[in-house]
């Protein structure tokens, strides 16, 4: 992958990197548009990323459609498709990880220990690999948005960090590839997640300003839907992820699936 990207770099080209684990869906082709857009070349990488999965978590039964995305990202124009295999990316000896502490150790970080280790891991790798001007990501990991800034600004990475505001569905569900899990009554309960989400904004756009009364509302509205389990609902500053701020951000079980959602409640709700 170095190679073309020198060789595009020799010839003059702007170089973006959409950096992706597979299971192509709108919002990851929303990012790949926005690169396509920014940049003359344009490399989307596909791995599923074993070190940043918990013991526990999905990685065994992660969703693949390998065919598709090739198609999909073909398609959309994109210069080159990076899909190292996982002995190439991580063999045997290897013994080195990236670790953001402060941001990096809150909610999600506290939920999946050792997930933002191994997405910040990857996500240097990722970067030395393409060498790109800059790189995309979607708010809907408004987390992993904020690692990565912190990371690619303390480790002087030089990559420009942009980022591409959530898709959803009809019913304001954030896509993701975990919503493949959703059995047809959870499907429709996932929605609670942007319901709580919109309704907190509409009370923010009201007038609203004390954070524990729009939090208290968030939690109400996911606690009437008798199929969500609340993990975290906070409202956070969106860089440090410390709990004083407007951005909302929830992590809820629907049945087996856990599901995250964000809004930056000084901004309307979409929808
Ligand atoms: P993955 O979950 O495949 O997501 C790839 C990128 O697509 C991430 O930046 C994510 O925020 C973005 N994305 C996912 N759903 C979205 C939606 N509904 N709207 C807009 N963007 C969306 O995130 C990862 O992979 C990995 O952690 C990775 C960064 C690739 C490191 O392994």
């Amino acid at each position: 992958m170095l190679e073309a990207s020198r060789r595009w770099r020799s010839e003059g080209h702007s170089i973006g990197l959409v950096p992706t684990m597979g299971a192509l869906h709108a919002g990851h082709m929303s990012l790949v548009e926005r690169a396509c857009q920014d940049n003359s070349r344009v490399a989307v990488s596909v791995f599923v990323n074993p070190i940043q999965f918990g013991p526990t978590d999905d990685l065994a039964r992660y969703p693949a459609s390998p065919e598709r995305d090739l198609d999909l990202l073909r398609r959309a124009g994109v210069a080159a498709v990076y899909k190292p295999d996982a002995h190439v990316m991580y063999p045997p000896g290897a013994a080195t990880r990236v670790r953001v502490a402060g941001v990096a150790e809150r909610l999600e970080g506290a939920a999946r220990p050792g997930h933002f280790e191994g997405v910040a891991t990857v996500v240097t790798k990722l970067f030395n690999a393409t060498e790109p001007d800059r790189a995309y990501f979607g708010q809907k990991d408004a987390q992993q948005v904020a690692v990565v800034r912190r990371l690619a600004l303390d480790l002087d990475m030089g990559v420009e960090i942009r980022v591409c505001p959530t898709v959803r569905e009809a019913d304001g569900l954030a896509l993701s590839s975990r919503n493949a899990y959703l059995g047809p009554e959870e499907r429709t309960a996932a929605a609670c997640l942007s319901a709580a989400l919109g309704q907190a904004a509409r009370a923010y756009q009201e007038g609203e300003r004390n954070l524990d009364r729009l939090r208290l509302g968030i939690l109400a509205t996911l606690e009437a839907e008798p199929l969500a389990r609340v993990d975290y609902a906070e409202l956070v500053d969106p860089e440090t992820f410390t709990p004083t701020g407007t951005l909302a951000v929830l992590a809820v079980w629907i049945g087996k699936t856990r599901l995250i959602d964000n809004h930056e409640l000084a901004q309307a709700f979409p929808g």
